[in-house]
């Protein structure tokens, strides 16, 4: 085993648990959960998303520091398209997984706390889209950094 290897295989854990957590976010529990009323749902979901972020910045650091280990270790002017757009689209899926952190997640906690299920609702709407949209990037990014590599 390298240490390309070891980088490649960190990588590749951060990738797994924080795309695949944004889908069973949105393709199981947001279906499921739907069925509850907001004094239920919405301290479910704050639960929920509160262990998750917590992993989503594990995975975050992970997948920073492995990319780009690997990419220094090519150089960047030698490294082929398909990883630099991988970058690109993943720096783009980290700034938006840091506003809503930052944005609406913060408004649902305190909405929680206050028990004010409108604004909760507003908040999670806000959430779940920009959940959603990271999803449909991550899925995009993996096809870059496999199938792109032909290119
Ligand atoms: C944000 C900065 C990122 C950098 C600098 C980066 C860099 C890299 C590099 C250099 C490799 C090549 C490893 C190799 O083929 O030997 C790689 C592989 C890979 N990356 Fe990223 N990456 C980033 C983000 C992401 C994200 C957000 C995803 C998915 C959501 C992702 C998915 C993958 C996958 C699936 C591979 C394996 C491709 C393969 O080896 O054929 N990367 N990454």
């Amino acid at each position: 085993m390298t240490l390309h290897h070891l980088m490649l295989f960190l990588h590749l854990v951060g990738v797994v648990v924080w795309v695949g957590g944004m889908a069973f976010a949105w393709g199981c529990l947001r279906p499921a959960a739907t069925q509850l009323p907001p004094a239920q749902r919405l301290p479910l979901w704050s639960g929920v998303l509160s262990r998750f972020f917590g992993l989503v910045w594990i995975a975050i650091a992970l997948i920073l520091l492995s990319g780009i280990a690997m990419l220094l270790e090519v150089g960047m002017g030698q490294a082929p398209k398909a990883w630099h757009l991988m970058a690109l689209t993943g720096a783009v899926m980290i700034a938006i997984f840091v506003s809503i952190w930052f944005g609406p997640w913060r408004a649902l906690r305190s909405a929680v706390g206050r028990e004010d299920w409108a604004q909760g609702a507003v908040a999670m709407n806000r959430i779940r889209s920009r959940v959603a949209f990271n999803l449909g990037l991550g899925l995009l990014t993996i096809a870059l950094a496999t199938l792109g590599l032909g290119y």
